[in-house]
């Protein structure tokens, strides 16, 4: 039987996109259930035993960890909620992790080594080719993305690096750069029964002269009114088709629940995943996935209720 009551987990501290995201989600829950809201803070784990079921919203709490927290306790308290488990978060959180279990199934991702803090560069600089990308292995919103973040030489590639190791105290990683068309794709569902919404181009071309082609921090977060979204993207089909099937496979080596958000970059007819968000955030009109939802038909309400109705089916609530 389906719950009466559905618990909103949130972050205890919301800027302006999280607070318009748990305002979106209530209002759209509260045309079928009772709701309730609370936030990951202090009196969190003696009221959480209360819950009926959870839809969980939160992805803060604590630098290297995040959105681990609270799938763990709610895991612990055998209460039900949507997306994936704190082990799944984890995998995702470490970018490299990720690489490392789409490499293992034959998941097509950049090349890549990683540089702990500790580690002299000298070791890896066999094998990679110019241009690379340096990255912080577990960031994310486009964090420690900058313009010279993409290296074209050894000297800028120690600099990059040295500058992750101060910058965040964590792994960089370092990626062959895959110049040319990027997409984001959104997943819903689980086991046999997973969607690929509409993919998202994010269109780079008319950023102004000398700008980076790709999201770096200001690109993602200062110029980008200059960006252009398409959606559905304008894709080949035996492409479109390798993509998806790319994604969902990823979605289940990972163990993602629910739903989940995929960056991938094209170079040719080739297609590499990025990374995986396994908890993106669900702003109306901001959020890529909404967007996706919104070229689907499904809308804001009609995305909600399936990620709460994947969940539902996945505890045989439905
Ligand atoms: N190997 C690569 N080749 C080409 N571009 C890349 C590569 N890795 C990262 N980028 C560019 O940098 C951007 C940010 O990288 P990534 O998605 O790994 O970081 P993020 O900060 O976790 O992203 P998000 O903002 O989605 O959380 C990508 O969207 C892409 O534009
Ligand atoms: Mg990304």
């Amino acid at each position: 039987m389906k719950p009466r009551r559905i618990t909103i987990v949130h972050d205890a501290r919301l800027d302006q996109h999280k607070k318009e995201m748990l305002e979106a989600v209530e209002s759209v829950l509260k045309k079928h259930f009772e709701v309730d809201l609370l936030p990951f803070g202090e009196d969190f784990l003696t009221k959480i035993k209360d819950a009926e079921f959870v839809f969980n919203l939160s992805t803060a709490g604590g630098k290297d960890v995040r959105q681990i927290h609270v799938p763990a306790i709610l895991d612990l308290f055998a209460v039900p909620y949507t997306a994936s488990s704190a082990l799944t978060h984890a995998l995702c959180i470490d970018k490299s992790v990720t690489k490392i279990v789409l490499k293992h199934h034959g998941i097509p991702t950049p090349a890549f080594f990683v540089v702990r803090p500790e580690e002299s560069l000298e070791w890896f600089l066999a094998g990679l080719h110019y241009p690379m990308i340096v990255k912080p292995a577990r960031e994310g919103s486009a964090q420690g993305l900058w313009k010279d973040s993409v290296v074209r030489d050894v000297e800028e590639l120690k600099k990059a690096v040295r500058r992750i190791h101060e910058t965040f105290h964590e792994p960089a990683l370092v990626e062959e750069f895959i110049e040319g068309r990027e997409f984001t794709v959104g997943i819903i569902g689980n086991g046999d029964d997973l969607e690929v919404l509409p993919i998202l181009e994010i269109d780079f071309s008319q950023l102004p002269e000398g700008v980076e082609r790709f999201y770096s921090y200001r690109v993602k977060n200062e110029i980008d009114h200059y960006l252009r979204f398409h959606c559905p993207a304008e894709l080949e089909p035996d492409l479109r088709k390798n993509i998806q099937n790319s994604c969902k496979e990823a979605f289940r080596v990972l163990g993602l629940r629910d739903y989940a958000r995929m960056d991938v970059r094209v170079r040719g007819d080739k297609h590499y995943i990025l990374e995986v968000n396994s908890l993106p955030l669900l702003v109306p009109v901001y959020s890529d996935i909404t967007k996706m939802a919104e070229a689907a038909g499904y809308g804001y309400e009609g995305l909600i209720m399936k990620i709460l109705g994947s969940a539902f089916k996945r505890y045989g609530l439905d």
